[in-house]
């Protein structure tokens, strides 16, 4: 049984490969459309990037759509100090020559969440959570009728990684985090406790570049390039993959631990702003909001990761 989803998006090189990962799964994923959202490089080069890994796929049939600009109410901030300028560094692929939807992306997913039967479809969220808030203060009844949110974001044992408290996604869009995590709908947050758990060292790249195909030598050079930043922050022997564990825990949830425990975000402080006070030791009484992932099995991760990539062009 395919499960329905809508992936929200601002790509970056581990967005793309998530991207690859959903669209190499036909019988696992019905990807009703994927909507680029603001954060790494800006919204419409995420949008242009998205179109330039859909084509790679080979999955033209996918529609893209382009979100909201910026966060609900801070300037952007820039992931291109990891991603780089165009936020694809690495391959050289071609500019795509499919093209974006007229509809605004938040009007896509609130229109299909309205449309598809209540509890049938998953949101997969890669970057900030602008467009799903958006689309729930827009349309308030939509969380009823979302099966569930799987989001990359957040940290907790982990820490911070764009401030000593706080994750990209979250820090992005911190009222945007605080809407999508208090609006009842069933969440599952794969933190950097989870994504720094599952490190690209040399041989796993080399096992994309060795697949064989235009789809693993793209995510080879990709990753190649965006590790360059954490293996130098961080002196490890490879770099975290962020958002594909948020497809792989859908493929294979067995692969991922966690909890169900209430996250709460920090919106008020500049000091902790977008931190997400995980209650992992159910300490208070504040409502389970969240099944919390704490580590994966990175081998495994790897193993599902090229066995998919594989069957792409
Ligand atoms: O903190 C990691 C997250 O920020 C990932 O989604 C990465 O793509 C960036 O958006
Ligand atoms: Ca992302």
């Amino acid at each position: 049984m395919t499960r329905k989803i809508i992936i929200d998006t601002d790509p970056g090189q581990d967005d793309a490969v998530a991207i690859l990962l959903a669209l190499a799964s036909p019988e696992d994923f019905d990807v009703l459309g994927i909507v680029a959202v603001n954060g790494n490089v800006g919204l419409a080069q995420n949008a242009k990037n998205a179109l330039t890994v859909v084509e790679l796929s080979g999955r033209t049939d996918i529609p893209v759509y382009a979100g909201c600009e910026r966060p609900m109410r801070r300037p952007l901030v820039s992931g291109a100090h990891v991603h780089g300028p165009t936020g694809l560094d690495g391959p050289d692929l071609p500019d795509p020559t499919i093209r974006l939807q007229e509809q605004h992306g938040v009007d896509f997913i609130i229109e299909t969440l309205r449309r598809e039967e209540p509890g049938t479809v998953t949101l997969c969220t890669l970057g900030p959570l602008t467009n799903i808030a958006m689309a729930l203060v827009k349309a308030p009844d939509i969380a009823a009728r979302v099966r569930e949110l799987v989001m990359m974001g957040g940290a907790y044992f982990e820490v911070g990684n764009i401030t000593p408290a706080a994750e990209f996604n979250i820090y992005v869009d911190p009222e945007a985090a605080d809407i999508v995590l208090t609006s009842g709908i069933p969440i599952v947050m794969i933190p950097l406790d989870v994504t720094h758990g599952v490190l690209s060292f040399q041989d796993r790249l080399d096992g994309f570049a060795g697949l064989g195909n235009k789809a693993g030598k793209a995510v080879a050079e990709m990753l190649t390039f965006s590790q360059r930043f954490d293996l130098d922050k961080y002196g490890s022997e490879g770099a975290p993959l962020h958002d594909p564990c948020v497809i792989a825990w859908l493929l294979k949830p067995g692969l991922f631990e966690g909890r169900q425990i209430n996250v709460t975000i920090e919106t008020a402080s500049e000091l902790t702003l977008g931190m997400t006070v995980a209650d992992y030791w159910r300490i208070t009484d504040r409502p389970k909001n969240v099944l919390y992932l704490r580590s994966a099995d990175d081998k495994g991760f790897y193993a599902l990761l090229n066995e998919r990539l594989a069957r792409l062009p």
